[in-house]
């Protein structure tokens, strides 16, 4: 969708708010059993994870199973010819040759989904690159605020934690712009954009009482020079009950996943009644076929 020349989706910017309406339309049909499940059949989606995920590599899994469409899956290098240094790139397009309907891809900084997507006629997903954007998780973030809200337009969404490496929150600050929501960071400062594009809360409690939503981000330890104390973290920025009681009754607790439990969420608040983390993973499926329905009838 983001290019004239193929369906891909790369990022969000240049995904229509008409097209948007559509999919989540889509995907509310889905959701009512209204739609006819099953369209792709003889046809295969190939499911590119060359990076880790639980959520995002099943769910396009069982999109595809929905719409009886073959997927064809690599997951990391194990077993695959990249063990024996074939690159990503020529990975994708060998997969491409045997011509998958679309190709879901998640990967790194070492590939570059922008250029391969005007390589190559295929739609390709992104499904996750690098900390440049993760469009699928911001969607379907998006449809479960519409779903529990009402609309997306007005509401208020503070990202607390790690935006500075997060792929999620690079997509709502495009996603934000065309919904009609207002985004709002909460953090360390060495966790925030160093120029950060939105409203910065330094107390949690202020940003919750802000906030319609509230979604905390996983702690990429690995990922920073400083070493932080994970009790001191949670203490001031986790999702604790005690923290989220500054949270209106009405809101909603999010998480893109996964989740370090007793560093930036409890394991108890998963059971809170405004914590909406497993919708998201359920919502994900929704959009997620939605968006596979959408590339495959455009390219047809
Ligand atoms: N939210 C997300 O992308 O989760 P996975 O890494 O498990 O796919």
């Amino acid at each position: 969708m983001s290019s004239r020349k193929n369906f891909s989706l790369i990022d969000l910017r240049s995904l229509e708010k008409t097209k948007i309406d559509i999919l989540f339309s889509f995907a509310d049909q889905i959701a009512a059993g209204k739609s006819s499940a099953i369209e792709g059949f003889g046809k295969t989606g190939a499911l590119l994870f060359f990076e880790a995920s639980t959520r995002t590599r099943m769910s396009f899994e069982t999109a595809c199973a929905r719409l009886g469409i073959h997927p064809l899956r690599l997951d990391g290098a194990a077993g695959s010819s990249l063990e024996k240094g074939e690159s990503l790139e020529d990975t994708v397009l060998n997969v491409e040759a045997m011509q998958p309907s679309f190709l879901v891809i998640r990967t790194g900084d070492d590939l570059d989904l922008r250029a391969l997507s005007e390589k190559i006629a295929t739609p390709i997903l992104n499904a996750g690159w690098g900390k440049k954007g993760h469009p699928t998780q911001a969607l379907l973030d998006a449809y479960t605020i519409r779903k529990h809200l009402g609309s997306c337009a007005g509401q208020k969404l503070l990202i607390v934690g790690d935006v500075r490496h997060s792929r999620v929150a690079a997509s709502h600050f495009e996603l934000a712009e065309k919904l009609g929501y207002e985004v709002a960071l909460c953090g360390p400062k060495e966790f925030l954009p160093q120029l950060p594009p939105c409203q910065v809360f330094s107390d949690l409690s202020q940003g919750l009482q802000w906030a319609t939503a509230a979604m905390a981000l996983r702690v990429q330890m690995e990922r920073h020079d400083h070493k932080y104390s994970l009790t001191d973290y949670r203490e001031q920025f986790g999702f604790t009950q005690k923290n989220l009681k500054a949270l209106s009754a009405k809101a909603l607790i999010m998480h893109p996943g996964p989740i370090n439990q007793g560093t930036e969420m409890d394991a108890d608040v998963l059971r809170d009644p405004r914590c909406k983390v497993l919708d998201q993973v359920h919502n994900g499926v929704l959009v997620r076929q939605s968006l596979i329905h959408m590339t495959m009838k455009e390219v047809q």
